[in-house]
């Protein structure tokens, strides 16, 4: 099986072409680099002893993008991770925003659909915006997501469901993920921020090993048990075993075409506080923290309904929240002997 993988130095894409590699299908990887690393290429062929075929490609030049697929038309699959992906960010830059995760998204579909290659699509819990019932299941309201970037996640979905209405053949499976954590066990990939993370997991970890001075807790009082946001946090390995059932799921499946939308998490809600408990458990570390007023953007509550994926392609968790944070921990610790 021969497996496209765009994005595939980002966090999740790497851990998938871990897994991909280990089940011996060629993976072929195209990144342009610009919120990952050329090393994570080394991580994975420690791990796997093996490397996948790589392009440095910007999926925004269509050109050099259709030269790519003139190269490669034997693809039997497409996952695709490629985007921009900071909240704060996009907030600040929405054209950035628009412009690289939308137009990558159709320069990769328009090969997608004339060579009739399943796809899978990397979404986000940020469709459902402040959801008001939970857990989450994948047909509550998706009409406000709370960022740019939120709504480049939702717009593709849109531009999905089209194809699936227009095109005969058209498969695609989109994964709303949850909050990834954690490391490969191995200590050779995990997340690798560019700069300063503005997710919780990175700068927690970064805080213990003394990047930082304290945590700043977002907001004290939320409609939460205890005034913090909950977050139903995944661990990436399992995260990326979603990605290889997903994959058997498009192409075993007997119907001609497939628009279907799974979330992906463990189903259980975990406040800051609850991580920074787990964490401190874990690890006999402590994490100096201070509270501070809510983040523009936050929402109170989100955590997966997950029994679509569960029933439907036998996906569970196998990881906790404390695996996570061990797992995250061991690779801040990997970092810090790199630097
Ligand atoms: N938080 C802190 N301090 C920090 C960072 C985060 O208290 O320094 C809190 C946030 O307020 C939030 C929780 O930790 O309550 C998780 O925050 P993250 O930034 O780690 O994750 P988000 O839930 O904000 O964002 C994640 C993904 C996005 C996705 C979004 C959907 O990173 O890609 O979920 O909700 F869009």
């Amino acid at each position: 099986m021969k497996i496209l993988v765009t994005g595939g130095l980002g966090y999740i894409g790497s851990h998938v072409m871990v897994l991909l590699l280990e089940r011996n299908v060629e993976v072929l990887c195209i990144d342009n680099l610009d919120n990952s690393r050329l090393e994570v290429l080394d991580g994975i062929k420690k791990i796997t002893e093996r490397k996948p075929l790589f392009k440095n490609l910007d999926l925004k030049n269509k050109s050099e993008t259709d030269v790519f697929f003139k190269e490669h038309s034997n693809i039997q699959g497409i996952i695709h991770f490629a985007a921009h992906k900071a909240v704060n960010e996009s907030s600040k830059k929405p054209l950035l925003y628009y412009n690289n995760n939308i137009t990558g998204l159709l320069n990769i579909l328009d090969f997608s659909i004339k060579k009739d290659i399943p796809f899978i699509y990397s979404s986000s819990c940020t469709v459902y915006g402040d959801a008001k019932s939970f857990p989450i299941n994948e047909d509550a309201l998706t009409s406000n997501p709370k960022s740019p970037y939120g709504n480049t996640k939702l717009m593709g979905e849109q531009i999905l469901k089209d194809c699936f209405n227009a095109y005969c053949k058209f498969k695609t499976i989109i994964l709303r993920y949850f909050n990834p954590i954690g490391a490969h066990p191995s200590g050779n990939i995990g997340e690798f921020p560019l700069g300063t993370p503005q997710n919780l997991i990175p700068y927690l970890t970064q805080t213990v090993i003394g990047k930082h001075p304290f945590l700043k807790i977002y907001g004290s009082d939320y409609e939460t048990e205890d005034g913090t946001c909950v977050r139903d946090y995944i661990h990436i390995m399992d995260l990326a075993e979603a990605h290889i059932k997903s994959i058997n799921y498009l192409i075993s499946a007997k119907n001609k075409k497939m628009y279907e939308i799974f979330n992906v998490g463990t189903g259980k809600g975990s406040s800051v506080l609850d991580v920074i408990n787990a964490f401190e458990k874990v690890t006999g570390e402590n994490v100096p923290h201070k509270f501070v007023g809510p983040r523009e953007g936050d929402v109170p509550i989100a955590f997966a309904d997950v029994k679509k994926i569960n029933s439907k392609m036998g996906w569970k968790a196998k990881f906790n929240l404390e695996d996570g944070l061990r797992s995250a921990w061991n690779w801040e610790k990997e970092i810090a002997k790199k630097s």
